[in-house]
């Protein structure tokens, strides 16, 4: 196969505001990798070096790697966890899986088990407290499993806990809604590869085109069918910092290409820096100044 379309990686950094997030942590870093897909074909072993590279000179507090390691071949996950390994953070690296991680239990342990033998801690609906108990990361099971429920996992935490969320797909945003998230960090998406003019997502417009494509076009090109409704739903939050309701969701794009490859939708390093939220006296004082 032709190897697939790609650009250079690019670091997006973004900064958002945590409600109840402590003082001390303010300003706290994690860096977002994502879509891996270690498959021979669809991200080259230069890219990946130089995300982990990219990765460590940022010198983050936490690394989180946001599913999709694999494409098919279960034992692909030996080969990528050679370079995972050379991940570095403060407070260590965990990792959420995707559908292609996860299509049968035995492959889940595998790429579960690989992955923890090089210090990436996989959580699968698990809360860990890489900042002590002021700030759980919880990892939730990819959306395609039953084990995707978490309003029973969220409810665990006192109401007044911010916590950081990782969800594969961001479609599991529908299962938070009566859940706080404060913030919800996916991949799954891709950025949708090829952005057309306008910042539309290219298999957003095939979408909306499914009613006219005759079928046997439909068989060649899967974002056709109906049935990629499963895959993905939600294409206006296809990458980028979305609010939705009281939750903050972000999309990495992923470092993968899928053929034939990226147009205006590089691969992606995201840098997140929490802040606290200004104290309510302040809060109101800018109201006021701001009406006058
Ligand atoms: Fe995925």
């Amino acid at each position: 196969m032709l190897p697939a379309l790609t650009a250079s990686l690019k670091t997006e950094r973004v900064a958002v505001t945590i409600e109840q997030l402590p003082l001390a942590l303010h300003g706290t870093t994690v860096v977002q990798l994502s879509d891996f897909h270690f498959d021979g074909y669809s991200l080259s072993p230069s890219l990946l070096e130089t995300a982990i590279a990219q990765c460590n000179r940022l010198v983050p507090d936490l690394v989180v790697l946001t599913g999709d390691f694999i494409t098919r071949n279960p034992s692909d996950i030996e080969a990528l966890a050679v370079y995972l390994q050379h991940l570095r953070s403060r407070l260590g690296v965990y990792a959420v899986l995707g559908n292609h991680d996860s299509p049968s239990a035995r492959v889940r342990r595998h790429v579960q088990q690989t992955l923890a033998a090089v210090e990436v801690v996989p959580l699968w609906n698990d809360i860990a407290y890489p900042w002590g108990d002021r700030l759980p990361l919880v990892g939730l099971a990819d959306i395609s499993s039953p084990d995707c429920q978490p309003e029973l996992l969220l409810a665990q935490l006192p109401p007044s806990t911010p916590r950081l969320v990782l969800a594969h797909n961001p479609d599991t945003m529908d299962k938070l809604r009566s859940s706080r998230a404060d913030l919800v960090l996916s991949g799954h998406t891709h950025g949708g590869q090829v952005i057309l003019p306008g910042g539309i997502p290219a298999p957003s417009l095939l979408k909306k085109l499914s009613p006219w494509v005759p079928p046997i076009v439909k068989q060649q090109m899967p974002f056709f069918n109906q049935d990629c409704e499963r895959v993905f739903r939600h294409w206006e939050w296809a990458a980028g910092l979305h609010t939705v309701g009281a939750r903050q969701l972000y999309v990495n794009r992923g470092l993968a290409s899928y053929w034939p490859g990226r147009l205006f939708c590089p691969p992606e390093l995201t840098v997140i820096t929490l802040l606290a939220a200004p104290p309510l006296e302040e809060k109101d004082s800018a109201i006021c100044s701001g009406s006058d």
